[in-house]
């Protein structure tokens, strides 16, 4: 079988040990490098070899594209961002995503998958995705392949896990963008409106809202009016603050209940603009300076922060340790304090949102955080 191999692929020979393999799905994020390390670190020390599969499910069929991910090569990698295996959100695995439904795989396809498997005798694959690339990862469960998966995505939108890595570095950029955003609007006594990522859900504009000091955060859990943005800006000019720092999330409806966005080529929404609709409108109202930035994929490039770096290397050791114990159809998640696991099929069948009642949009509304719900302050504990 090895020599197979050599034949037809020209890479460092493969030996007798017990094979795992991994690959990186749909959009890249900070701390998929680090995954990628924690799987083959913890995978040596058990005694297997890991195989890399490159550009997402790409990799896994004709023309099969793969590397060793021998300590050697994932040393060094920890803090670097993107991923050394490539990743896609295209392509023949093209997946339907969170609201969308469920992956739609092509005729044949899971066929030659199954090939791959055999061909290098894999124990099981590790799928490192966001909810379309675990979908794609059921449907090869279901088919009765190996597979664990990881739950990657800056929008942290994956239900059975707190946190999903890749989600606390996006966080960091929102709040460093609002850190230098504050500064320019005080001089200015400007209105700064900043989109963020997050497709469906508001994790990343609320967190990265109240990390950075944001007056107006506008997300897609809560419904949001024009006037309650201005009464807003009314109270603070009352107050003496010339400026206000506005977060609104790529997938927030508009008052008419819009979405803003153009559809793409992989059958889902391409979210986008909301920010730039924002800012013409209060600029029409009032008479400050009203301008928009749009964070787009700075909020995904760059390394991991600590805690994703922590994160991820929990999540790779885990994932090999849901190898050797063939709990396959599981992904691992993080159950603070501990990292557990959970079906993949409850984790991707339910969109994770933001609770408009919960403790963080309470206790930002405490704070007198506008969520344009209402005309200013509501104390949210009476
Ligand atoms: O899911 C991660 C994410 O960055 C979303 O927040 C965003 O809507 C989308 O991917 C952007 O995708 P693309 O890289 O295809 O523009």
């Amino acid at each position: 079988m090895v020599d197979d191999l050599k034949a037809n692929v020209d890479m460092t020979p493969l030996d007798e040990r017990p094979r795992i393999g991994i690959l990186t799905s749909g959009g890249d994020c900070p701390g998929l490098n680090a995954v990628i390390r924690g799987v083959s670190k913890s995978a040596f020390w058990l005694g297997y070899q890991v195989v890399g599969f490159k550009n997402g499910f790409e990799g896994l069929i004709d023309p099969i594209q793969w590397q060793l991910l021998t300590p050697e090569v994932t040393s060094g990698i920890l803090v670097e961002g993107g991923t050394i295996l490539g990743s896609t959100n295209k392509g023949r695995f093209g997946a339907r995503v969170g609201k969308d439904g469920r992956a739609e795989l092509a005729e044949g396809i899971l066929d030659q998958v199954a090939e791959t498997f055999e061909k290098f005798q894999l124990e099981g694959l590790i799928v490192v995705g966001g909810d379309g690339s675990l979908s794609t990862a059921l449907q090869f469960h279901e088919a009765g392949l190996p597979v664990v998966g990881v739950p990657k995505t800056i929008d942290n939108d994956l239900s059975c896990t707190a946190y999903t890595f890749g989600f606390n570095s996006a966080v960091l950029c929102c709040s460093d963008a609002l850190d230098r955003l504050h500064t320019t609007a005080a001089s200015h006594g400007r209105v700064m409106v900043l989109e963020v990522m997050g497709r469906h859900t508001g994790w990343i504009a609320l967190h990265g809202g109240i990390a950075g000091g944001g007056d107006v955060i506008l997300i897609p859990e809560i419904p949001w009016t024009y006037d309650n943005i201005l009464a807003k800006i009314d109270e603070r000019t009352r107050m003496g603050k010339n400026f206000t720092l506005v977060v609104v999330a790529e997938g927030a409806s508009l008052p008419s209940g819009d979405l803003v966005g153009q559809e793409s080529d992989n059958m889902q929404t391409k979210l986008g603009g909301i920010g730039q609709i924002v800012t013409e409108e209060l600029d029409r109202r009032i008479e400050q300076d009203v301008r928009c930035v749009v964070l787009g994929h700075l909020q995904r490039g760059g390394g991991p922060t600590t805690f994703d770096r922590v994160l991820s290397s929990q999540y790779g050791a885990h994932a090999v340790r849901l190898i050797v114990e063939k709990k396959f159809g599981q992904m691992v998640c993080y159950d603070p304090p501990d990292i557990l696991d959970a079906s993949i099929e409850e984790a991707v069948g339910n969109l994770r949102t933001v609770n408009p009642d919960g403790s963080a949009v309470n206790t930002a509304k405490a704070m007198g955080i506008c969520f344009g719900d209402t005309p200013g302050y509501a104390n949210p504990f009476h």
